[in-house]
């Protein structure tokens, strides 16, 4: 794992931090038929608000006939709302009622194509979403169609033309229910409870669900020789949770060539250019055995492939820090093929829900990252013959630190006519905190294309930061560094660090459904496991070491030369580190 952000410096474009998102036209979308070939869209609305202003944008969706120049219509609910300054189409308002017209350059939409367009706007009073929009006059409902009311006496003539592409799993492609968390107990893995309850006071914690992870191919059958992982294969897995009685279990799929390109702690087995090795032997298999019918009431989660594809987007070597084999895996396109192949395997099982790996705000937080991964996520989403329903949602922080809520700072809040983005710590960051930048990013990852239903999950297996050292209030106001310094509950000497970080705590535990547009706080990272070691140590697992994990270490440009703040004496990454284990219970929050 590694995990940093780019260097700063002031970013121009606006946050979409508190955006809500709203939707016109249904989720599902029934393609319409030729007889009744028409105009038909579906649009996502999102806005930013500030004291009288916001930025919206849109996403117009073409699910009828292809078009030739489009022009879309809405009005405001409230009289005080006014465009000002668009982009991508032309705008004129009259009253309330809006439309905004294509360019020469976006007027051409093939049916399932969408485009964004936007707009500075202002408002008084308050700044209600539209509900309703016509595209070229007809008013969009997802391209849902209402049944008739007789039922058609005659078959319908002509036969699909297009057969499936994948073939056909033992589970079919079922209606997926929309938050696989919600409602149904999560599997304990009885190799990581064991741990747990070994450690003086851990059976306090020893029943939450944690992820399995199949970090080498060897994971799939079980490794009973190897120090980071354990004896079950997914099989046993899979077994053991039907005689728990559990209604989900979750798997981190992380194995990629080339794994972990801008780090060295948890490099994997495959090169950089074994992408075939990684779908005949690692993908194949684990898609074999989640798609066997035995297992066909399981909700089965997998974590796609953490950090990689944003390590794409900030760590190539022509950045601060970056690395060549970034470079390599970019160029060949292991990883972008490689999770596109792995989301169209697992998402073609019906009972299986894919979620990608989304970074954390301390890293993807500034427009110049949020921008682009939300972008890379998309363009892996459709590769390899996968749709973007094959996602199901995103994760955000996992195996990370970065706390969820920042409950003494804001990221509007001024210190002296100076705002807590221009601290230190913050350092230009749109974020303060998880939760925000979850949010926030689901916005965008919708914008760019995704299922408007997508949920987020967050890892909170170690985000707590309670104990002795949390503040209980905000920082003094002397100035902004003080203000945040003083207040902030993360005690990282900077965002960047990721390594078994000292002071750290348990965070929530894993529920369902906790804030709007989060499917579930979770604990990905198996807390006790290690994130490297902390100095050399031979093994025959491919980690390397990295100096990050290093507690003399005194830092590098991707983490601002800061001390890395990690534990001394940790084992390999994956490895059972009991000292760590300790540590997070004793500074759990909410506390144990
Ligand atoms: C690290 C290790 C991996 C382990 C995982 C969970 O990423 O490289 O082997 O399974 O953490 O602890």
């Amino acid at each position: 794992m590694n995990v940093w952000r780019r260097l700063s410096g002031p970013r121009r474009a606006l946050a979409l931090a508190g955006a809500g998102a709203l939707v016109a036209g249904g989720l599902v979308t029934i393609p319409v038929t030729a007889a009744h070939a028409a105009t038909q869209c579906d649009i996502a609305y999102t806005s930013n608000d500030w004291p009288g202003g916001f930025t919206a944008n849109i996403t117009i969706k073409n699910v009828g006939d292809p078009l030739n120049g489009w022009t879309l219509g809405w009005t405001f609910p409230n009289s005080g709302q006014r465009v000002q300054q668009g982009w991508s189409a032309t705008y004129t308002q009259s009253g309330s009622q809006v439309t905004a017209r294509s360019m020469s350059y976006n007027g051409t939409l093939a049916t399932g194509a969408s485009t964004s367009i936007g707009f500075n706007g202002a408002w008084s009073g308050s700044n209600p979403k539209p509900t309703s929009f016509t595209l070229n006059g007809v008013v969009c409902n997802g391209g849902t169609t209402t049944p008739p009311t007789d039922p058609p006496t005659d078959p319908p003539t002509d036969p699909p033309t297009d057969p499936p592409t994948d073939p056909p799993t033992t589970n079919p492609p079922g209606a997926k229910v929309d938050n696989p968390y919600s409602g149904v107990p999560g599997y304990v893995n009885p190799e990581w409870k064991a741990k747990a309850d070994a450690e003086t006071g851990g059976s306090r914690i020893s029943n939450n669900p944690t992820a399995v992870w199949l970090d080498r191919i060897a994971a799939i059958n079980g490794t009973p020789d190897s120090s980071s992982n354990g004896a079950f294969g997914v099989r046993d897995h899979l077994d053991e949770a039907l005689r728990q009685g559990a209604g989900y279990i979750q798997f981190v799929i992380y194995n990629l060539p080339g794994r972990d390109c801008s780090a060295l702690a948890s490099n994997g087995e495959l090169g950089p250019d074994e992408l075939p090795k990684y779908k005949a032997e690692y993908i194949d298999p684990i898609a074999a055995i989640q798609g066997e019918s035995k297992y066909s009431s399981l909700r089965i989660i997998n974590i796609i492939e953490i950090d990689s594809l944003p390590n794409l987007v900030t760590n190539t070597s022509d950045q601060a820090g970056g690395t060549v084999m970034c470079d390599t895996v970019k160029a060949n396109g292991a990883y972008v093929n490689g999770v596109g192949y792995a989301l169209a395997k697992l998402g073609a099982i019906g009972n299986v829900y894919n979620y990608i790996d989304a970074g954390h705000h301390g890293w993807l937080g500034w427009d110049s990252n949020f921008v682009p991964t939300a972008n890379i996520l998309k363009t892996a989403a459709v590769a390899s013959g996968s749709t973007v329903n094959n996602v199901h949602g995103f994760i955000t922080n996992t195996a990370n630190y970065s706390a969820l809520r920042e409950p003494y700072f804001k990221i509007t809040d001024n210190v002296n006519g100076q705002s807590v983005r221009q601290s230190k710590w913050v350092d230009w960051n749109f974020y303060v905190d998880e939760l925000s930048f979850a949010q926030a990013f689901r916005n965008q990852l919708v914008s760019v294309g995704f299922n408007s239903n997508i949920g987020m999950l967050i890892d909170t297996s170690r985000n707590g930061w309670g104990g002795s050292a949390r503040p209980t209030g905000p920082g003094a106001t002397t100035s902004v560094d003080t203000y945040v310094n003083g207040g902030r509950i993360d005690r990282r000497a900077h965002l960047g660090n990721w390594c078994n970080q000292a002071g750290a705590g348990l965070g929530e535990r894993p529920r369902a459904n906790p804030e709007t547009g989060i499917d579930a706080y979770v604990w990905v990272k198996p807390p006790g496991e290690s994130d490297g070691s902390s100095k050399e140590i031979p093994n025959n697992e491919g980690k390397g070491f990295d100096r990050m994990c290093d507690p003399t270490y005194g830092g590098n440009a991707r983490n601002g030369n800061n001390p890395s703040g990690a534990l001394d004496n940790a084992p390999i990454s994956g490895a059972w580190f009991s000292a760590q284990f300790q540590e997070l219970m004793r500074n759990a929050y909410p506390a144990l």
